[in-house]
């Protein structure tokens, strides 16, 4: 069957990287066609060679193309898969947007971990997860088969691409305010975001206390884990970084582990990468993850008990993962690719 691919959101931060990881991953296809918004209509992009103009996405156009990227926000999202479904349009959508992401009937699909919910040709709609999510599944998933997890605490530091074009551009015009001695602008973040670290941006829910990417954190987790009696205590935090989030993580088990368990459970993981060199103080940052679709995983240790014996049942990770590719785009390119190949 030939491959015609629509990517709605082409220009954007996720958007550019779905063409990168297109590369990547060496995908074949017969017909591509790049969608942004008004403004960017009329707009081109070289991509293998091939001057590509930028489309205005209209609902027809879903007749055009047997696979689709969006790489677009929440209600767009949701009024281009409404129409699919509406319409029975027989193509098949991979969304980057948290509209579906819990709806029962879309499988939330991290391929290394749950790629078997593609293999039933029945789903038109699969959800891509939220970017800190894949990033922190990518570690839990491949040490459950140690030991049962049974609580997870993790702390992120976010970078400002996670927010799209408009908050990666704000910061970086932030340096440049600053360097001039000017005023902060201010009008995407509404704070100084340079030389701060502060309390994730998304909406609070005021009754429990958590923000909507904690909370993304913990639901998103358990349905890709199966895991729906899984403790996750999450706090999410924006550091001035351009790109790649780092998490710390906690996380106790149901037994004893030992070092030599893990290394090995994530040797054999593809996907994970080790940077874990106390000798040299070599860890993980977001520097070093930035345009690679591994997770790294380092600072691994266990728990220390108050007399400063190590506690085995509990072991603390220190992780980095480019959320614009594994979290994102790499992870849209990887479903899409698994989709050819079974169809
Ligand atoms: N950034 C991340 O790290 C990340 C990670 C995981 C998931 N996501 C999710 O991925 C999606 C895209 O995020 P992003 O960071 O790439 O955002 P972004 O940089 O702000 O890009 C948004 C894209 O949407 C396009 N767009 C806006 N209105 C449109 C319309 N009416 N029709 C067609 N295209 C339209 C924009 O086109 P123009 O360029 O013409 O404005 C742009 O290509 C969001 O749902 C986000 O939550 C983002």
């Amino acid at each position: 069957m030939p491959v015609n691919l629509g990517i709605v959101g082409a220009t954007g931060l996720v958007g550019e990287e779905i063409l990168t990881s297109l590369n990547m991953l060496d995908i074949e296809f017969s017909e591509l066609r790049l969608y942004g918004s008004k403004e960017s209509v009329g707009k081109t992009k070289i991509f293998r060679d091939k001057e590509y103009s930028i489309l205005e996405f209209k609902f027809d156009e879903l007749y055009t193309s047997n696979y689709w990227i969006l790489a677009v926000d929440n209600p767009i999202a949701k009024t281009i898969i409404d129409y699919r479904n509406e319409h029975k349009i027989d193509c098949v959508i991979i969304d980057n947007s948290s509209e579906f992401r819990l709806s029962n009937d879309v499988p939330l699909v991290v391929p290394e971990i749950n790629g078997n919910f593609l293999k039933t040709a029945t789903h038109h709609v699969i959800a891509n997860p939220n970017c800190t999510t894949t990033i922190l599944v990518m570690l839990l998933h491949p040490l459950r088969s140690i030991s049962k997890i049974n609580e997870v605490t993790v702390s992120t530091y976010q970078a400002a691409s996670g927010a799209g074009k408009k908050g990666l551009d704000e910061l970086l015009q932030q340096v440049k305010d600053w360097t001039f001695g000017d005023s902060l602008t201010q009008d995407y973040w509404h704070k100084q975001y340079l030389f701060n670290v502060f309390s994730h941006n998304s909406k609070l829910n005021k009754e429990i206390g958590y923000n909507e990417e904690e909370l993304k954190i913990v639901r998103e987790t358990k349905k890709i884990l199966e895991r729906p009696d899984l403790v996750i205590n999450p706090t999410c935090v924006r550091v001035p970084v351009l790109r790649s989030h780092c998490l710390s993580v906690a996380i106790n088990f149901e037994s004893n582990v030992t070092k030599e368990e893990i290394f090995e459970a994530l040797l054999k993981f593809k996907g994970v990468m080790i940077c874990d060199d106390p000798e040299n103080n070599e860890f993980p940052e977001a520097i070093k993850s930035q345009k690679r679709s591994e997770i790294m995983v380092g600072r691994i240790r266990p728990k220390l008990n108050a007399d400063e014996t190590t506690n085995l049942k509990t072991w603390n990770f220190f992780i980095s993962g480019d959320q614009l590719l594994k979290g994102a785009a790499y992870n849209s390119v990887q479903i899409l690719s698994d989709l050819i190949e079974l169809s």
